[in-house]
């Protein structure tokens, strides 16, 4: 038997969308692995009677599948579905890293990336590795095609899901379908920010470089209390405030020392609202 913990990731980052994403210290998922004839699925924990335990429409399944590795799988949530904190990603992830070791596959967590994302792709309908790259590597991931970098930050996260339901093929529907060359330079320009951010520990560039104009909009008009949650935080001290992933949730970046402050003002902007949220001081991990 092979147990493996799975973190809960932000992806875009607001102006890295599809392409930015961040490893958080906590929650997370565990996942447990045995030899069988053919793969079954048990989810137990949070949110897990949304989770469907058919091989063919679980993430882990697919992953099973490419791998030619059959297992029980038993999966313990702690990340709750469709939150934006990358919760069938990490299971894709968890469950590339677990069963290559019981199948002794010998294939390195690079190579398990996109193995972990045709899993995520069953639940998204699209393959992106914004998810799944960082659950397997760790720390902030640059994901372009098949290339990945990592930068080891540190940066302190508040990340507040309010308990609202967004699928991210929902959230994708919205997403613009072209950009204008002034919204492509401004883009570039917070993207080009947030990694410097990443790479200096600066929780004021990454917070800086958060700010996108493009999707982000059209996904916080799908949260109720976005703008409330936002100007909360702000006024908390966060130094930027974005929607994490596909949404739900929002994530906000601090400087160490403020989080605590950010959180409670993110549940009371959501309460404002009359939208219970349950919000997790973290990190980049
Ligand atoms: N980049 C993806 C999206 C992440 O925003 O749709 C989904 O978890």
């Amino acid at each position: 038997m092979v147990t493996v913990r799975a973190p809960a990731t932000s992806a875009n980052l607001g102006s890295g969308f599809d392409v930015f994403g961040a490893a958080l210290d906590r929650p997370a998922d565990v996942i447990r692995v045995e030899k069988a004839d053919r793969t079954t699925i048990d989810v137990r924990g949070y949110g897990s009677e949304f989770i469907p335990e058919d091989p063919a429409d679980n993430t882990v399944g697919a992953v099973a599948e490419a791998l030619d590795a059959p297992a029980h799988i038993r999966i313990d949530k702690g990340i709750r579905p469709s939150s934006g904190l990358g919760s069938s990603g990490a299971s894709a992830a968890a469950a590339a890293l677990a069963l290559n070791e019981l199948y002794d596959r010998g294939l390195s967590r690079k190579e398990l990336v996109p193995i972990a994302g045709k899993g995520e792709a069953t639940v998204s309908g699209e393959v992106h590795l914004d998810n799944v790259a960082p659950a397997l590597l760790g720390g902030f991931t640059v994901a372009t095609g098949r290339d990945v970098t990592t930068v080891d930050a540190d940066i302190p996260l508040v990340a507040c899901l309010p308990e609202i339901a967004i699928s991210t093929r929902d959230a994708r529907d919205v997403v613009p379908a072209g950009a204008t060359m002034e919204q492509l330079v401004y883009t570039v320009g917070r993207a080009a920010t947030l990694t410097t951010g990443m790479c200096r520990n600066d929780p004021r560039l990454v917070g800086k470089g958060m700010h996108d104009r493009l999707v982000t909009p059209a996904r916080a008009d799908l949260i109720s209390g976005y703008d409330e949650v936002r100007e909360a935080a702000l006024a908390a001290g966060a130094t930027g405030v974005t929607v994490s992933g596909a949404g739900p949730g929002v994530l906000a970046a601090c400087y160490p020392g403020d989080r605590r402050e950010i959180a409670a003002a993110m549940v009371e902007g959501f309460a404002e609202v009359g939208v219970d949220s349950r919000a997790y001081q973290t990190k980049i991990g």
